[in-house]
């Protein structure tokens, strides 16, 4: 069966532009706090495939969107690959041994056997694919990974980071020990999002969410090629399956991005026409309503209708240019999706 959000990915024509939003299912929702509260964290829920499956399908239900995402989390990767995950409440994600130097990365569990500990997760996408087929509405499911410099990032820095002085040291100070943590991060992310699709997933994502961390000339080198290497470990092993890549905040780079994959996504801090004039040829372009816009409902219908201005007849998904963030009115992120499928159908 075709799937509006599969043809979409692959540049096809389809009856209206479908509509997602990065970090759909989660706490702006008051059903997903609920279901986060009965299982008792955060973690657990990313542990439990039935409740996960739940989280994953509400957004489909109570927002109306055209695809599903996975419910999981971008740092299980870490976790499984033997570094301790913690979430503090209000402060988010911890590892309490971060990876300072060779040692510290030698204790790392990597390639087939970290990605056979993620099972849970292939699991949950085994419950989706089932209750997808059962509802008979042609949604598509994206499984998703951190990208490798994002997820090193928390790894180095044992937490999030303004500065992320830790990881930026390594690239100017210790290039070589960054590399082989990035490597093997890669290893294992190559592994999992097979497996994802092994297990249903219809389209993959690698969220690149602190690339604009890296000035643009090293970027390249410590992240983009990475990502790069994923996507061609897919292609090679899933050719029909579409592989987005979303690098957050790399406007720079963007005249230069090169790579096998299908969707690029254009974070809310890039200009669309821009992306548009170097990209629009090469790749479907997703993306890239301002989040915050999502607080006013007029603000999100001027936006909505800009981006549809500029992207036309040309390939395009809808998203918002990052998460949706915690305190937004479900009625407007209810108003964004109506929007998108309104002023481009055809
Ligand atoms: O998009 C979805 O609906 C699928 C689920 C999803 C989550 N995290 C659930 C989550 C996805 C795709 C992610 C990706 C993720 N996780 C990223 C990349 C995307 C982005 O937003 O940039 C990053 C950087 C993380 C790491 C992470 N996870 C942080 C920094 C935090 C804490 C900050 C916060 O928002 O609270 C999390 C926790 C997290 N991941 C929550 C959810 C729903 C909130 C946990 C809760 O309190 O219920």
């Amino acid at each position: 069966m075709s799937k509006i959000f599969v043809d979409a990915c692959k540049g096809k024509a389809t009856p209206y532009t479908p509509v997602w939003m990065m970090r759909q299912a989660g706490r702006y929702l008051p059903e997903y706090k609920k279901v986060r509260a009965d299982v008792g964290s955060f973690l657990n829920l990313c542990h439990n495939p039935q409740k996960a499956k739940e989280v994953t399908i509400q957004p489909l239900d109570i927002v109306g969107v055209d695809a599903a995402i996975l419910f999981s989390d971008i740092l299980v990767v870490p976790n499984e690959m033997g570094m301790k995950l913690r979430f503090v409440e209000g402060e988010g994600p911890k590892f309490d041994n971060p990876i300072k130097d060779q040692d510290d990365l030698q204790r790392l569990i990597t390639g087939k056997e970290a990605a056979d500990k993620l099972s849970y997760v292939y699991e949950t996408i085994k419950l989706l694919k089932k209750e997808l087929e059962k509802r008979d509405d042609d949604i598509a499911l994206i499984g998703f990974a951190g990208a490798p410099w994002t997820v090193s990032t928390y790894m180095i820095e044992g937490q999030g980071s303004k500065t992320y002085n830790l990881s930026k040291k390594m690239i100017y100070k210790k290039p070589k020990l960054l590399h082989k943590i990035l490597q093997k991060t890669t290893d294992v992310t190559k592994l999992y999002l097979s497996n994802q699709i092994k297990a249903g997933a219809d389209v993959v994502q690698i969220f690149d969410s602190w690339a604009s961390a890296i000035e643009p000339s090293k970027y390249d080198e410590f992240s983009w090629s990475y990502m790069i290497q994923i996507a061609d470990y897919i292609k090679e092993n899933h050719p029909d399956t579409p592989v987005i890549l979303f690098p957050k905040s790399v406007p720079l780079f963007i005249p230069k991005v090169y790579g096998n994959f299908d969707v690029f996504g254009v974070d809310w801090s890039t200009n669309m026409a821009y992306a548009k004039k170097h990209l629009g040829d090469r790749y479907v372009l997703q993306g890239n309503m301002e989040p915050c816009r999502l607080y006013s409902k007029k603000q999100t219908t001027k936006c909505v209708e800009k981006i549809q201005k500029i992207m036309g007849s040309s390939r395009h998904i809808f998203n918002l240019g990052h998460g949706i963030l915690p305190d937004v009115p479900v009625e407007n992120a209810i108003h964004f999706v109506k929007e998108c499928q309104r002023v481009s159908k055809k």
